[in-house]
């Protein structure tokens, strides 16, 4: 696989879970990276673990909010004024939200997830395009779920955003491919991070651990997927081998998306 040398990378919700394993991914093969963040604890400590485990690359850490627009601009502004261009971008920060049917969905968690999942994808790609058309080269690696594929019981909210990702994956291929701009989504099934866990204690209070274990016996590989796996298809995607691939959201589910019946 390509290397990353020279090449600078900004990755939001980078602190953990998938951003976090894309940024260790990333720092192996030599990139700059630019980490984006609201929590700012988490992103220090993140920082320092790469920094130390990768003293050789250039690192960049912004504390923003990817749901509001000026902190967008804010991290754009800022990884040009460091490094001058921006080859890749990962947008990647996202929550899931309450588990609730669709009529007693609380509005305000709803409204939340749209503002982060949806609106914060979309400040991302409107700040980051016009730096990459000028450029004439990026690749763009947008953030859906097999909840973008599907829909999850009790997740109207997140079922709706992640669709939405998929959707503007789709038209900004459409409109900036002609840029040497290849926008493609991944779409991980039930990989272990704090989101997955949190979400197993809400399925099942009592017993997350039986929660987790349900999960797991309906994927065909029985088990759940590692940040790690979702990695690497990530810095496929990044790197200049995908120069073809463009619009498309590849599911790293370990083939749940493509039951139909039970297993
Ligand atoms: N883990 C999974 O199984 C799974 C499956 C499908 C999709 N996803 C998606 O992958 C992405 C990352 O999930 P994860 O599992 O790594 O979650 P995580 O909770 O482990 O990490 C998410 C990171 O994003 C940050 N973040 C959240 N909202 C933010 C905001 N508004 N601004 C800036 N940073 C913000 C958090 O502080 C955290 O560091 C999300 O978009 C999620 O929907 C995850």
């Amino acid at each position: 696989m390509s290397n990353f040398q020279g090449k600078t990378i900004i990755i939001t919700g980078a602190a953990m879970g998938l951003g976090l394993a894309t940024a260790k991914e990333l720092a192996t093969k030599g990139a700059n990276l630019v980490l984006v963040d609201y929590n700012q604890e988490s992103l220090t400590k993140a920082e320092q673990e790469i920094a130390t485990q990768f003293p050789a690359i250039r690192l960049l850490t912004v504390m923003a909010d990817v749901s509001e627009e000026a902190a967008v601009q804010h991290y754009v502004d800022e990884t040009v004024k460091a490094f001058g261009r921006i080859d890749g971008f990962y947008n990647n920060a996202g929550i899931d939200g309450t588990q609730a049917s669709v009529v007693d969905y609380d509005l305000a968690i709803f409204k939340k997830i749209i503002d982060i999942n949806l609106m914060g994808v979309y400040y991302g790609l409107r700040h980051v395009l016009p730096v990459m058309q000028q450029q004439q080269y990026g690749r763009i690696v947008n953030v859906a779920s097999v909840a973008g594929l599907r829909a999850v019981v009790n997740y109207t909210p997140y079922v709706a955003s992640k669709h939405a990702v998929v959707g503007m994956t789709k038209s900004t291929a459409l409109e900036y491919g002609r840029y040497g701009i290849m926008t493609n989504a991944v779409a991980p099934g039930a990989i272990l991070t704090h989101l997955t866990s949190e979400g197993f204690k809400q399925l099942n209070p009592a017993d997350p651990e039986k929660a987790q274990a349900d999960f797991t016996r309906n994927n065909p590989t029985k088990r759940l997927g590692l940040p790690e796996e979702v990695a690497k298809v990530v810095c496929f995607l990044l790197s200049d081998e995908a120069s073809y691939v463009n619009g498309q959201t590849i599911a790293v589910d370990g083939g749940e998306s493509s039951i139909y019946g039970n297993i």
